[in-house]
């Protein structure tokens, strides 16, 4: 990362944690962000049919509204997931509802889906079309919705041929009873709908593809019951993990108390033995993009030997600035050398069980 940007994320980090956020949005939007290209034959990867220059992404929330797309990508990540969107736009939850646990490499948030809507968020990706790169959208529901599933085909709809991919986002905990939508039969019916949907969108065209994100507070007999489900109504994928609502006991910071969704450092190890389970049940057989604590280029590549085609990050960001993306990049293309892989898909799943 060059100096202006060590910089100015060490300027913006003395800011209030949303504050710094607004203004780092701001000065991407202006073209002030790091710009790297991350290009290594090695990382080049296949996901769900998309051709991603690198498998290092965005995580969902840093671009609510899908504002930046292209200057994430331009700083060396090899696609972006935008949202979480609802139909409409929500103010969220009373602030503060972001906190830094600086001690913990950690953050705590009970934002609750704040956004400007599917309108301006197609607005913002009609604005793009034809750009190069892979923007994905992920959906929420509205917080007052009735029909919270309805709320997903809404996204779908309005969003058809506007996003490269879509997430369904099942999993945040910060809207009262949205991750009852993983259970069993909330979830059957969810995914039937999700089907139907994209049949009657796709006519003959092919379809883009559809993750399915998952909470990382999951036992093992509901990760089988997802996989199941998400195979049989041809899910392309599963993100694992959003944030975690256990609070782990080695927490200093003063913040580790709020409510919310825990994310960052701490959330790598959990996140990540869900992710190796969720390779388990599934053998293979259904794409897995791994998020959840990754801060370098070590931490992807155990995503990646736990089962994952993909990995994406945000917390770190909110510690390092938007540079980290190009570091942990070349890190990984590193390492898999080093460790004699001729690809990245071939060290997938390659971490026997228990060293997660
Ligand atoms: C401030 C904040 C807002 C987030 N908002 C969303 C969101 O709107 N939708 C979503 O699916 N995940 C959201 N997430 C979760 C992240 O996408 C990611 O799954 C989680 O933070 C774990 O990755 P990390 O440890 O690299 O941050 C948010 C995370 C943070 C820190």
């Amino acid at each position: 990362m060059g100096i202006f940007h060590k910089l100015a994320t060490s300027l913006v980090k003395t800011l209030p944690p949303e504050a710094a956020h607004k203004t780092a949005l701001r000065a991407l939007a202006l073209g002030l962000g790091p710009k790297y290209a991350c290009d290594h034959d090695i990382l080049k990867t296949e996901l769900a049919g998309l051709s991603l220059p690198n498998p290092i992404g965005l995580a969902a929330g840093f671009d609510k509204d899908a504002q930046v797309p292209d200057a994430m990508l331009a700083a060396g990540f090899g696609f972006v997931e935008a949202g979480s969107v609802t139909p409409l736009p929500q103010a969220g939850n009373p602030k503060p509802r972001l906190f830094r646990l600086t001690q913990d490499k950690a953050v705590i948030n009970r934002m609750g889906f704040n956004n400007k809507g599917l309108d301006v968020f197609a607005k913002n990706l009609r604005a793009r079309q034809g750009s190069p790169g892979i923007v994905g959208a992920n959906l929420g529901a509205n917080k007052n919705s009735t029909d919270r599933a309805a709320d997903y085909l809404t996204g779908l709809a309005a969003l058809w041929g506007l996003a490269d991919y879509f997430t369904i986002n099942v999993s945040s905990p910060n809207t009262p009873g949205l991750r009852d939508l993983q259970g069993g039969d909330a979830l059957e019916d969810l995914l039937g709908r999700i089907s139907e949907a994209r049949q009657n969108l796709t006519g003959d065209q092919a379809s883009p593809p559809i993750f399915l994100k998952v909470a990382p507070d999951l036992d093992f007999a509901q990760i089988e019951r997802i996989t199941e489900q998400a195979r049989t109504y041809g899910i392309s994928g599963i993100i694992i993990s959003n944030t975690t609502t256990a609070r782990p006991e080695h927490l200093k910071s003063d913040h580790k108390t709020e409510t919310g969704g825990l994310s960052g450092a701490p959330l790598m190890r959990p996140s990540t033995r869900i992710l190796a389970e969720f390779y388990a049940a599934s053998g293979g057989h259904i794409p897995l993009i791994g998020v959840g604590g990754i801060a370098n280029g070590g931490d992807a590549y155990i995503k990646i030997r736990a089962g994952a085609s993909a990995v994406q990050l945000y917390s770190a960001l909110v510690y390092a600035g938007p540079g980290l993306a190009a570091e942990i990049c070349d890190d990984l293309a590193a390492r898999l050398q080093a460790d004699g892989f001729a690809h990245v898909s071939q060290a997938v799943g390659s971490l026997t069980s228990g060293q997660t």
